[in-house]
């Protein structure tokens, strides 16, 4: 989604927002812009559509130098990419604003604006914000004062931020529903809604909070919160994750964060088992207190993180005996919830600023729930800060549009909250959790020995690239795996993937199967096997080709039209989070054939902060 970089500073600030806005690009966007404060000409600014490369193309030929400025990556929502739509918007070419989020009252705005002589030169919710800002510049010529008024006439979600020609010597912002943190650096600071945008200048940060307001000299960060008071917001050392912004030896990002996973699930289970037990505390020092009176798991996410939820929907209920119910987070948020008593409410998102996620958690809190639960992968975002309990992921930066590790690692985190329930509630079948403990602690290595694997999954990509159409089968908690596998396919090579639970392939899909349509299937050594068997036999009499990922010890062999993947051996419980790896190098391997953009693949973006 889009992203905003600014920075003051004695230096020529130019290269650092270019630097910035690329270290924003896995986030999904469609145009960039940057306005820099010039001494001779004021505020000018550069757009372009496409790649930062263009506008850094554009900078060169034509190039802005100062020490003041503002940019951002857009990704469409009101007005088509283009790049009169671009950001930074101009207002009276005195005022430049850059917006992340969504104005709800733009139309009402845009009238008013209109009627007091206001031209507009996009078809942008932001435009209203610089013109807006410019009116009531007239009567409070002082920047943060004049952004104060302007924001309290804005509904809807933004991170923003704006400078003044006639005030070169800072950079004011505002945060609501879309996160901003100040990069603090000596003689010079910075702003971004991603502090990855900042790490090559600073590695010290501020985050905004819900209804800041800021204003950012050289020297000095002055916050106002919500109730116009000044504030003062903690700073923090950030020393982890230098790497992520480094693809090493990896061709892309995706599969450099594919390769992670054993490290980054050893990094999620650290500290969090003991010998025979999951640590509850590692979910908080109330954690047990409240585990102890749950009835019932309500679990709300989006997209990848929204599957997580779906496997531990299955845990949940086989292995602790607790009613899950899994619903997506745009869903839930707008429909009359009916919620059981002593529910526990649990939130899954990697970025923690998802705006519908988010959305639910906050209705959550007037629904009557017990408390609420965020399983997360940024200590320091909304939905953590907003949640009663914690758990989160160590999967480090991840930088693919596409979510690898993220999903393993909260595969990792909820199978550490169904043994942590099931233990205080007393639900567990005995030597279950002490059996778990010790699968969990060689889960790395299973890891391991499925990303050896790499080359067989690339072999069996080819038979992909000229598809058109694909079905991906699992039973039981295998069906979310495959429902992530199909995702995962059509994200990045943007073949049409369907999941279905094998069981109701022949209501339907079977229709569909023929020899240009072939079919994945995760097939761990399962009660369900057999089952799973004859719906395969099923798929083979209609000449569908099958590709199987099967335990080596589930007999299935490879014949004319089935392709067999032979899977290390793994306990059933933890075979959803070792049967991702190959569906994840097979969507890769699939996009690197066909020639997609892997790590930002088109329409999309890492963190959805619009609705
Ligand atoms: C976007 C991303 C997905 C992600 C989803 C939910 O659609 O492209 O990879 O699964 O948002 O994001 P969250 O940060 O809440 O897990």
């Amino acid at each position: 989604m889009c992203g905003i970089v600014g920075a003051i500073a004695e230096r020529n600030i130019t290269a650092i927002l270019l630097e910035g806005l690329k270290r924003l690009e896995y986030r999904g966007y469609d145009s960039a812009g940057v306005a820099v404060y010039t001494n001779t000409d004021g505020v000018q600014r550069r757009r372009r559509v496409g790649k930062v490369s263009e506008l850094e193309a554009a900078l060169a030929s034509d190039p802005l130098v100062g020490q003041l400025g503002i940019a951002h990556t857009r990704w469409a929502t009101h007005g088509a990419p283009t790049e009169r739509n671009a950001h930074p918007h101009f207002s009276s070419d005195t005022v430049a604003v850059v917006h992340n989020g969504i104005i709800e009252n733009h139309e009402v705005l845009r009238e008013r604006l209109k009627g007091m002589g206001y031209a507009f030169a996009s078809d942008t919710d932001t435009e209203v914000i610089a013109h807006l800002l410019h009116h009531h510049l007239k009567t409070l010529p002082d920047l943060v004062d004049a952004l104060k008024a302007t924001v309290k006439e804005l509904h809807g979600a933004y991170g923003l931020a704006a400078i003044h020609q006639a005030q070169p010597d800072r950079l004011v912002a505002a945060r609501s529903g879309s996160p901003l943190v100040i990069g603090l650096g000596l003689g010079e600071n910075f702003l971004a809604s991603d502090q990855l945008a900042l790490r090559q200048v600073t590695d010290r940060f501020m985050y905004l909070e819900e209804g800041d307001i800021a204003q950012i000299t050289r020297e000095k960060v002055s916050i106002w919160n919500s109730d116009g008071q000044p504030v003062q917001r903690e700073s923090v050392q950030y020393h982890e994750g230098a790497e992520a912004a480094d693809k090493g030896e990896f061709r892309h990002f995706m599969l450099k964060e594919i390769h992670e996973q054993p490290r980054v699930v050893q990094r999620t289970l650290e500290g969090r088992l003991g010998q025979e037990q999951v640590l509850v505390q590692a979910f908080g020092p109330q954690a047990a207190e409240l585990f102890a009176k749950v009835r019932n798991v309500q679990i709300v996410a989006c997209g990848t993180s929204y599957h997580a939820g779906m496997v531990a929907r299955y845990w949940l209920e086989s292995l602790a005996g607790i009613p899950c119910q899994v619903e997506v987070a745009s869903e839930f948020r707008y429909r009359r919830v009916v919620v059981q008593p002593d529910t526990l409410f649990v939130s899954i998102s990697q970025s923690g600023e998802t705006a519908d996620t988010l959305a639910a958690l906050r209705n959550a809190k007037e629904l009557g729930f017990l408390g609420s639960l965020a399983i997360c992968n940024v200590g320091i975002s909304s939905l953590v800060r907003e949640s009663d309990l914690t758990l989160l992921t160590q999967a480090g930066p991840e930088i693919g549009v596409a979510s690898t590790k993220a999903f393993t690692t909260q595969l990792v985190a909820l199978m550490l909250l169904t043994l942590s329930l099931g233990q205080v509630k007393g639900t567990l079948e005995a030597g279950v959790e002490a059996e778990l403990v010790e699968e969990l602690r060689r889960l790395p290595t299973r890891l391991g020995e499925a990303l050896a694997m790499d080359g067989t999954v690339e072999k069996v990509a080819q038979l992909f690239a000229e598809k058109h159409h694909t079905l991906f089968l699992g039973r039981g908690a295998q069906f979310p795996v495959a429902m992530e596998g199909a995702l995962k396919l059509k994200e990045i090579s943007y073949i049409h993937a369907e999941a279905y639970p094998a069981g109701e392939l022949k209501h339907g899909p079977l229709a569909l199967v023929d020899k240009d349509m072939p079919v994945v299937t995760v097939a761990p050594n399962n009660e369900l096997l057999e089952k799973l068997k004859s719906n395969l036999q099923e798929v083979r009499a209609r000449g569908g080709e099958l590709i199987v990922f099967a335990d080596a010890q589930a007999e299935f062999r490879d014949g004319p039209g089935t392709h067999v993947v032979a899977m290390p051996h793994i306990v059933d419980a933890l075979a959803p989070i070792l049967y991702t790896i190959p569906l994840q190098l097979l969507s890769y391997y699939v996009a690197v054939l066909k020639g997609t953009d892997v790590d930002q693949p088109r329409n999309l973006a890492k963190s959805v902060t619009v609705e």
